[in-house]
């Protein structure tokens, strides 16, 4: 059996990620391949459990290795679980942010640096995303789209997520044939229109498999 696709979505809170992820979900969906939509921290029950953890405003204490370590607890799981199994059955997987999040936020975020990326091999077990579609807006802009209570990585200072933001800008150099940047500022039409250029060649690839 063909192997399934994994498409990952990366970018800054409020980058506008899940509109463009249910808008592929749709288009995937529309050419009879089946898809799971699916996110981190998250995904599977203890994921989700994992994700309460994480989030919640009131671990004032947590220390940042700890939070690395607990994003990569939830990602094991869910590769285990979820992905793993998903692209073996020859489907298509959506994942709402992936092992670049934590390299990200907890290593130029937090300052953990490459201890992030080591942990994450463990987590992963050789899986990476066949594409990843960053969507990069300015963090203060982004701040600006949320319109809920913040939780406790959204609370942070701009100087954390303006780190974030350099950290994706270097995964997106370091891995130019996978990480797609695209300008978030841009109206969804245009953004989806990026999109679809780059995913086309990958799913022709993929349907002549
Ligand atoms: P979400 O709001 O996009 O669902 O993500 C939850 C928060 O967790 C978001 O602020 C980004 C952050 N995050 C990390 O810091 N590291 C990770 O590995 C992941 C997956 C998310």
């Amino acid at each position: 059996m063909k192997k399934g696709l994994f498409i990952t979505f990366e970018g800054p809170d409020g980058s506008g990620k899940s509109t463009q992820i249910s808008r592929l979900k749709k288009r995937l969906e529309s050419l009879h391949i089946s898809t799971i939509l699916t996110r981190e921290p998250g995904g599977t029950l203890i994921g989700e459990k994992i994700r309460e953890i994480i989030l919640d405003v009131e671990h004032t204490e947590m220390d940042h290795l700890t939070e690395a370590l607990l994003y990569a607890a939830a990602r094991s799981q869910h590769v285990s679980q979820v992905i793993q199994p998903a692209i073996d059955r020859g489907e298509a997987v959506i994942c709402d942010r992936f092992m670049d999040s934590s390299i990200a936020y907890q290593g130029f975020g937090r300052g953990l640096g490459d201890q992030v990326r080591i942990i994450n091999e463990y987590a992963v077990r050789g899986l990476v995303p066949d594409l990843t579609f960053l969507l990069l807006l300015d963090p203060a802009l982004g701040k600006k789209r949320i319109h809920r209570d913040y939780d406790r990585l959204e609370k942070e200072e701009d100087e954390f997520h303006q780190m974030v933001y350099q950290g994706y800008m270097q995964l997106a150099a370091a891995f130019p044939e996978r990480v797609v940047a695209i300008d978030a500022a841009k109206s969804i039409l245009e953004i989806e229109e990026e999109i679809n250029r780059h995913f086309d060649p990958l799913l022709e690839e993929w349907s002549n498999q």
